[in-house]
């Protein structure tokens, strides 16, 4: 296990990334930070407190949703984790991704003048290829969430035979989309700040701040799309959100359903 010594970069941030640690190499930022939490030998480890960031140069075995692999390879991307402990119920939850992405969002309009969307739940998108993706795992203590790892992998610097070699579909990365090469470092910084501002949002309970701009960034709201949830596919129109993140889908017979977990994808 790699050690983790101090604080070696000082964002600035008031709470999320006010401790950042960085390691070269890790298995995947959320497994150590979740292990860094849960381990009972705490001696030579740093105490975890709300905002604490952990971020890698390379992930050797980086994770995404619903158990699938996530590339990140040395310096071609962002891999960061944040720990916080929000205070709020299980069923809320959905409001640490949507922080997650929006200021995903903000940065990339910040750092590289484009304006990215959103994919639901929380893909971030630039001409329909996903840049970003975001890893959310909580514990949860009688319907509390006890704490929670926010995960944020954005693809910076690869090249399209990076995703080619490595079997990755419908990926790209700023490099492609930009022609600019950037250090995770300096998108981080911008990262931090958007996530620790929107964060206000999340403490004070006003969440339709965070609602309301992940919906102005919403992508293929109106169109057909296909719907997959567990062994369940269904397809229909996709009408948006509700105020608790649910995914509203108009089915063939005009009826609405929502869900609150599955994958979207655009019919065509
Ligand atoms: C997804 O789109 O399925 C989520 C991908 C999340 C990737 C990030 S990279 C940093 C953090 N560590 C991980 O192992 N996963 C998340």
């Amino acid at each position: 296990m790699q050690e983790l010594s101090s604080p070696n970069h000082d964002f600035g941030t008031s709470l999320i990334g006010n401790r950042v640690y960085h390691l070269e190499t890790v298995t995947s930022t959320n497994t150590r930070l979740l292990e860094l939490v849960e381990s009972e030998d705490r001696s030579g480890l740093p105490e975890i407190t709300n905002g604490f960031a952990l971020w890698a140069d390379e992930q050797t075995a980086g994770r995404g949703r619903i158990n699938r692999t996530w590339i990140s390879p040395k310096h071609m991307g962002l891999w960061m984790s944040f720990y916080l402990q929000p205070g709020l119920e299980a069923h809320k939850s959905f409001i640490l991704t949507f922080l997650a992405a929006v200021a995903v969002v903000k940065s990339v309009q910040q750092v590289y003048q484009l304006s990215p969307k959103i994919k639901w739940p929380n893909d971030v998108l630039l001409n329909r290829q996903k840049i970003c993706g975001i890893l959310t795992e909580t514990r949860v203590i009688n319907e509390q969430i006890e704490h929670a790892v926010v995960g944020v992998g954005i693809n910076l610097n690869q090249t399209r035979d990076e995703f080619d070699k490595n079997k990755v579909a419908g990926a790209s990365s700023l490099l492609i989309e930009t022609g600019r090469r950037l250090a995770a470092e300096e998108v981080l910084r911008v990262l931090l700040k958007q996530l620790d501002d929107y964060y206000v949002f999340v403490r004070t309970g006003r969440f339709s701040k965070i609602i309301e701009t992940w919906k102005a960034y919403a992508a293929f709201v109106g169109d057909q799309v296909v719907f997959s949830s567990g062994t369940e596919k269904i397809m229909g129109i996709y009408k948006g959100i509700d105020n608790k993140g649910g995914l509203i889908i108009e089915m063939p017979d005009r009826s609405l359903r929502k869900f609150y977990s599955g994958s979207l994808s655009p019919d065509g």
